[in-house]
């Protein structure tokens, strides 16, 4: 199988695993008790800590583990709202966020709070100067924005939001799920208060996540019991998990550091430039300059994607259309539609994404695959009749 849908999850490295392996098999001991195998565990959960700050430029006693971004998503939207209330009630995010944010708004709009959606353009940018007339001086309690779309891997004006939201006496937080690994995130150089980040888009495993949470800013825990992670997400560690991600933020941080990124791009790219070539009707959704280096977007003209999935995976290419990371059924993309795509445009797209895992020979095998299923597909239709064989 030809995997392009990082974006959805990734394949645990290899190196990822075996480090994890004796976590699961040996070093069973929970971190918090006083016996020497145990310290073996407190300090593997050390060392994740700091392996994951050091990805993004954070003290280690600023991250928090917790189970993947929905959990940090909702911890850090819960904590800021919950702080900031009743003095401040307005959150401010934006149409095209992911559900680990959306609903958080919703369900918190349903007490006391309310939430304002910001637009994005046709191109799916986010315009930092509509975000700064929305911002209420002594009214805004937090302002969330996504660091990159999932479906478009559109990236948002990071600095600028942060900035805005943090000069009008907003909290500021940033679901950095699909941006970690791909591209280089530093709190150091952007004003951010919290910021979510999930083990298995980078190659560890799902189930395991971490929040960033400023030294600036105070934080609400969301779970409570016996006070693990400084008392801030309480529950047993999930110590092969945690050990496992740390491993995996050590091995992006080098990999961003090094030619990774920029072969993930060349692969994205040349993929795009066989497609345009053959099929020149194919349109990119979403800004071409401002846009994670692994994710394409296509829409098809004329081509059904629901069905285009079928054939694909029967030809051995794994795609998706949308989101697929939240939902079985396929429904109409939210972020498509706030950018302006009607709901035929939506359904003639097809999201492919890639990791350090894929290879040129075989992006120039899928793009093969793609141009061939979909001039199949053209060509039954036109005929009258489609069939999925
Ligand atoms: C942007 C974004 N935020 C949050 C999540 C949820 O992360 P997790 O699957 O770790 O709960 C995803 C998952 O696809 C995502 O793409």
């Amino acid at each position: 199988m030809i995997y392009l849908d990082a974006n959805a999850t990734t394949p645990i490295d290899p190196e990822v695993l075996e480090v994890m392996l004796p976590f699961l098999r040996d070093h069973y001991a929970n971190p918090s008790a006083s016996y020497s195998s145990a310290r073996v565990v407190k300090k593997a959960l050390v060392m994740a800590r700091e392996q994951v700050a050091a990805l993004i430029d954070a003290a280690p006693d600023e991250i928090v583990f917790t189970s993947g971004g929905t959990e940090s998503n909702n911890a850090a939207i819960g904590s800021a709202l919950t702080l900031s209330h009743p003095r401040k009630s307005h959150f401010i995010t934006v149409k095209t966020e992911h559900p680990a944010v959306l609903e958080p708004a919703k369900r918190w709009s349903e007490s006391e709070r309310y939430v304002s959606y910001l637009d994005v353009d046709h191109q799916g940018l986010l315009d930092a100067e509509e975000l700064k007339s929305c911002v209420k001086e002594g009214q805004t309690a937090l302002v969330s924005v996504m660091w990159a779309n999932n479906e478009t891997g559109v990236l948002s004006p990071i600095e600028k939001a942060a900035q805005y939201a943090h000069d009008h006496g907003a909290m500021f937080h940033t679901d950095a799920v699909q941006a970690m690994g791909k591209i280089p995130v530093s709190v150091k150089t952007t004003p951010i208060d919290y910021l979510s980040m999930s083990g298995h888009k980078f190659h560890a495993p799902k189930g395991v996540g971490a929040l960033f949470i400023s030294r600036r800013v105070r934080f609400k825990p969301w779970i409570l019991g016996g006070g693990q992670e400084f008392g801030r997400r309480s529950g047993s560690e999930n110590m092969a998990s945690i050990v496992a991600m740390g491993k995996a933020a050590e091995m992006m941080r080098e990999r961003l550091s090094h030619e990774g990124a920029v072969a993930i791009k060349s692969m994205r790219d040349a993929f795009e430039k066989m497609i345009m070539v053959a099929l020149p009707d194919t349109k990119v959704n979403g800004s071409l300059e401002h846009r994670l280096p692994n994710t394409s977007s296509l829409c098809f003209p004329g081509v059904d994607a629901a069905a285009m999935l079928i054939l694909l995976d029967e030809k051995g290419v794994a795609c998706s259309a949308g989101s697929a990371c939240h939902a079985e059924a396929l429904h109409p993309s939210r972020v498509l539609e706030a950018m302006g795509c009607d709901a035929v445009h939506a359904g003639s797209t097809l999201r492919f994404s890639w990791s350090h895992f894929n290879t040129m020979a075989e992006t120039v095998i899928a793009a093969d695959l793609v141009i061939a299923c979909v001039s199949k597909f053209k060509s039954l239709t036109v005929a009258g009749s489609v069939k999925l064989n």
